[in-house]
Parts: structure tokens; C-alpha cells; sequence
């Protein structure tokens, strides 16, 4: 196939691309020389730590692994590779991946062709590195975010028995064309940029994914329309902040995109995430109260209620600027589900502080919230703030905070009762295995009686009942 194709700036040559094709090739014939293939092809094992990007990450780590003749599996005790996507948000992040990695140990002990990757935000800093290097000798190669194409390169070379390599830092580029191993064809993430240049003063994320690249509307589209064509019904695309997509690029910017897309034909509708509250602009609320394919949910991290607060965290908007996107996104689309992020126990937040994130909450009235304790990240400017939150002191607000945020969550689901909403029915109920749970504008599920093979389609749903974190429903 020709790519007709502008590359972007920061996208990586085809050369680069095809030297890793090949090394994949030459993973797939060594397997098959060795008779492993069909039924007895080797397993992969691919788990994931982290957010919607790292997911989005995995289901192309999952592509490479299957072009290079693996198969995926859910049970690292019978893989031969076993890829650690990590996360690097939270201390609690990294020390469950630490423990993990820790843990397959074991299944390197017992059979000795088990290759171990390690990939993900948490391998970028530098002493993290040094620990996997020093303290997990089994673990045979470690690639950043932006080395995922590289695996093939890493996988060949652990085969023919090379040393250890640690790929980090090495490529900033934008990998196209890599092969995606979806786990459900009726949602898909679409990664339309990568990397962050905001430096929240409390945020790893800029150290683990470096600047901003943003990919060509050609590329996204191209990628959307082939989702939309293999089922795809929801589509969430994905970005760190998605309101600078397009900044690195001529004539791109986030609302035309989101439109572009919402004009595609099919019948899925589109969401995104995450918006930076600093650049989200009234263009974007236009498109999303103009284009019907697109999710009637936004959501806006606000992260603390307090301008004192906002401005040591670098956040560049005041509480009441916000709360100004907050009212026109109300009034262009009255019935907009909002959720947001909310760091409890930023370095020196005082008890008014926290009040008026509190009183943040009151106001907005949130479908939902994302609540963190905050968590010191090396390196980032907010871990040497002085006045660190003890934290019983933070474990206390965060307790008061989500007895608020869920009694408004529990009136917000209550507004749905008695309406029908058509909604896509995602999966059999984790709680009761003759429900199904589906979800809508609203990022609450919905659970209602059904036969399965709804699944992967949209219903329309009578909403019966409402509780803090779903409703009730029936089909229609
Ligand atoms: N780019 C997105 C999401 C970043 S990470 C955004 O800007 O909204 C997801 C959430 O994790 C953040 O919104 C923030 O609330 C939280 N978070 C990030 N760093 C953190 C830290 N050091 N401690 C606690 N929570 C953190
Ligand atoms: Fe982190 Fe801020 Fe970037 Fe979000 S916008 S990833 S919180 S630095
Ligand atoms: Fe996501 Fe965690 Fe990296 S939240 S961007 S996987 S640090």
C-alpha cells in the first residue's frame, strides 16, 4: 500500500519502521523453525498499569507481539513473553508494577526461554532504571513510550541470546502503521497525540512522555475510519491534553478534528479525553453541542478549588475561569454529564484550601470524580514545595471529600429515572451475571436484563432506578 500521506514533523521515517517489521519476521520464522506455530505458537502476556494512553499502548505492544508469531494470553504462567506496561502517576502505581515484575520472577526460575519487557512511564526515570537494571537481573529489555516500535528489535535480540538492553530516551518520534491488538472491536482508544508540555508541578508525565506530538488528521482519520469499519461503536480519543492537538502542526487544532470525525459515517459516536480546562475553548463546546455523534460528557480536571493552590500547581486557570467553561458548557448543552480529577493534599493546602475545592464541588454538582491522594513524584518541582500535608491530615479531606462528591453523584444519576437513553451495551454485569451493563452520555453504567448477544450493540433503555455508582434500567 502507498502512503499518500504529509508526515508529520515528529514522525519517524518508514525505514525505521520496516528495519522493525523485519526484525518481526525474524521472530515469527525463528518460532516457526522451531515448530512453533498454530496451536502451538508461543504465548504473550501483556499486562497493563495506568491510563487510557497505556491501554492504547498495549493494544500496539499486543500488535507487535502477535506479528512476531505470539499469541496473546491472559495467563502470564503460560507465556514465554511476558510484557510490564507501567505506570508511574502514584507511588501505589509503581510499587504494585515493582511487585509484579518481582513476582514473575518465579516463571523465569522455572523455564528459562520466558523473556520478561518491561515498557511504560515508570522505566524513563532514571532511577527506576537503575533498579530494574541492579535489582531484576531477569528481566531481559526495558522500553520507554516512545520505543514501543523497537520491540520486535529487543525481542529478536534477547532470542539470539544479546545482552541486556534498556531503550530509553532514544526516540521521540511518532511510530505509524504499528500493527493494534484490540481486546473488544466495539470500543476502541485512538490515540491522536502524545506526550504533555504542561509541567503540572505535581505530574511525572511530562518527564515520562516528553513534548507534545501530535498526529495528522490524515493519520487519525484514516485510523478512525478503519475502526468504524471493523465495528468499532466507541471511540475515545485519546491525549494528555487534547485542547493543544494540532499546536505542532499546520492548520490543525482539537475542534476541527472532533468534528471530522463526528461527520464520519457509521453509526458510533465519539468521545475524548482528558481537556486541559486552561485551553479548552468555546469552539470545542460549539462542536460538541452541534455534532450528535459526540459523547454529551466532558471531562474537565479542575484538580483543587483553590487559586492558591492552582497557581503552585501550575495550572494556569483560576477557580473562577473555570468555572466560567463550566457555565457556558451547561448552557450549550443543558444535560452535559461532567467529571473531573481532584489532587487532595497538595503541598501546604490549608483547611480553606480544601474548602473551597469542596465548595468546587457544590457548585459544578460532578457526575463523577477521579480523587487522588497526592502522591510526591521525584524530580517534579512540588515534591521540594515545604509544608507537605501529613497524611492522615490528607487521608481525613479525602474521606470528607467523597461522602460529598458521591451524594451529588447519587442526585446527578437520579435526573436520568424514567427517561429512555440509547446507550451501547459493553458487557455481562461484573455483579450480576444475568445483567447486562451498558453506558451513555453518562459515565455511570447501566445495568439491565438482557440477552448477551446485545453486547457490542446500542439499546434503547428505560432508566427504572438510580444509585451512587449505576443505574437501572430496562430494555425498551
Ligand atoms: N493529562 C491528564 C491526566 C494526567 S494523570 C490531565 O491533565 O488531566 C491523571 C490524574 O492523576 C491527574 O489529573 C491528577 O489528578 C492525578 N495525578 C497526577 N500526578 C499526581 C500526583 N503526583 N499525586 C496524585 N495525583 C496525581
Ligand atoms: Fe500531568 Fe498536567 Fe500534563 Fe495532565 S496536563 S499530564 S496533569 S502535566
Ligand atoms: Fe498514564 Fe501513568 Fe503514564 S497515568 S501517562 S501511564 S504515568
Amino acid at each position: 500500500m502507498t502512503d499518500t500521506r504529509m508526515p508529520a514533523p515528529s514522525e519517524l521515517s518508514r525505514e525505521e519502521i520496516d528495519i522493525q517489521f523485519r526484525h518481526a519476521a525474524e521472530v515469527a520464522r525463528f518460532h516457526a523453525k522451531n515448530g512453533r506455530v498454530g496451536d502451538k505458537a508461543p504465548l504473550c502476556f501483556v499486562q497493563t498499569f495506568g491510563c487510557q494512553q497505556n491501554e492504547a499502548d498495549s493494544e500496539r505492544i499486543a500488535g507487535l507481539a502477535v506479528l512476531m508469531g505470539y499469541k496473546i494470553t491472559n495467563d502470564p504462567s503460560e507465556a514465554k513473553l511476558i510484557l510490564v506496561n507501567t505506570c508511574a502517576v502514584r507511588e501505589h502505581a509503581e510499587k504494585k508494577a515493582l511487585s509484579i515484575i518481582g513476582q514473575y520472577k518465579h516463571l523465569k526460575d522455572a523455564d528459562s526461554d520466558v523473556l520478561i519487557g518491561v515498557g511504560g512511564c515508570m522505566v524513563t526515570q532514571k532511577h527506576r532504571a537503575d533498579q530494574l537494571k541492579n535489582s531484576y537481573p531477569y528481566v531481559s529489555f526495558v522500553f520507554d513510550t516512545g520505543s514501543i516500535h523497537t520491540l520486535p528489535s529487543l525481542v529478536a535480540g534477547a532470542l539470539a541470546g544479546a545482552k541486556r538492553r534498556f531503550v530509553i530516551g532514544e526516540s521521540a518520534g511518532i511510530a505509524e502503521g504499528i500493527p493494534t491488538e484490540r481486546a473488544l472491536s466495539y470500543k476502541a482508544w485512538l490515540s491522536i497525540m502524545y506526550g504533555c508540555n504542561n509541567f503540572c508541578t505535581y505530574c511525572i508525565v511530562p518527564y515520562t512522555r516528553g513534548r507534545e506530538r501530535s498526529r495528522t488528521p490524515e493519520a487519525i482519520l484514516d485510523e478512525a475510519r478503519s475502526l468504524i469499519a471493523g465495528g468499532a461503536k466507541d471511540i475515545t480519543l485519546l491525549g494528555q491534553n487534547v485542547n493543544s492537538y494540532g499546536k505542532d502542526l499546520e492548520g490543525a487544532d482539537f475542534p476541527s478534528l472532533l468534528r471530522s470525525i463526528a461527520r464520519l459515517d457509521g453509526d458510533f459516536r465519539v468521545r475524548f479525553m482528558t481537556s486541559h480546562p486552561k485551553d479548552a475553548s468555546d469552539a470545542l463546546i460549539e462542536v460538541m453541542a452541534e455534532e450528535e455523534k459526540i459523547v454529551r460528557h466532558f471531562h474537565l480536571p479542575v484538580q483543587s478549588g483553590s487559586d492558591q493552590i492552582l497557581d503552585r500547581m501550575n495550572r494556569r486557570y483560576t477557580a473562577e475561569k473555570y468555572l466560567g467553561i463550566i457555565e457556558r458548557l451547561k448552557a450549550a448543552i443543558p444535560d452535559v454529564s461532567i467529571t473531573s480529577d481532584i489532587i487532595v493534599g497538595f503541598p501546604g493546602e490549608t483547611e480553606e484550601d480544601f474548602e473551597l475545592t469542596m465548595e468546587m464541588l457544590r457548585r459544578v454538582r460532578y457526575d463523577m470524580i477521579f480523587s487522588f491522594i497526592y502522591s510526591p513524584r521525584r524530580g517534579t518541582p512540588a515534591a521540594e514545595m515545604p509544608n507537605q500535608v501529613p497524611h492522615e491530615v490528607s487521608t481525613a479531606r479525602f474521606e470528607r471529600m467523597l461522602a460529598l462528591a458521591n451524594e451529588i453523584s447519587l442526585e446527578r444519576n437520579q435526573r436520568f429515572i424514567g427517561r429512555t437513553v440509547r446507550i451501547l451495551a459493553e458487557d455481562v454485569s461484573r455483579t450480576d451475571e444475568t445483567k447486562i451493563t451498558g453506558r451513555g452520555d453518562s459515565p455511570r453504567p447501566i445495568h439491565f436484563t438482557a440477552d448477551p448477544s446485545v453486547i457490542g450493540q446500542f439499546v434503547n433503555v428505560k432508566i427504572t432506578g438510580a444509585d451512587t455508582f449505576s443505574l437501572n434500567a430496562e430494555l425498551v
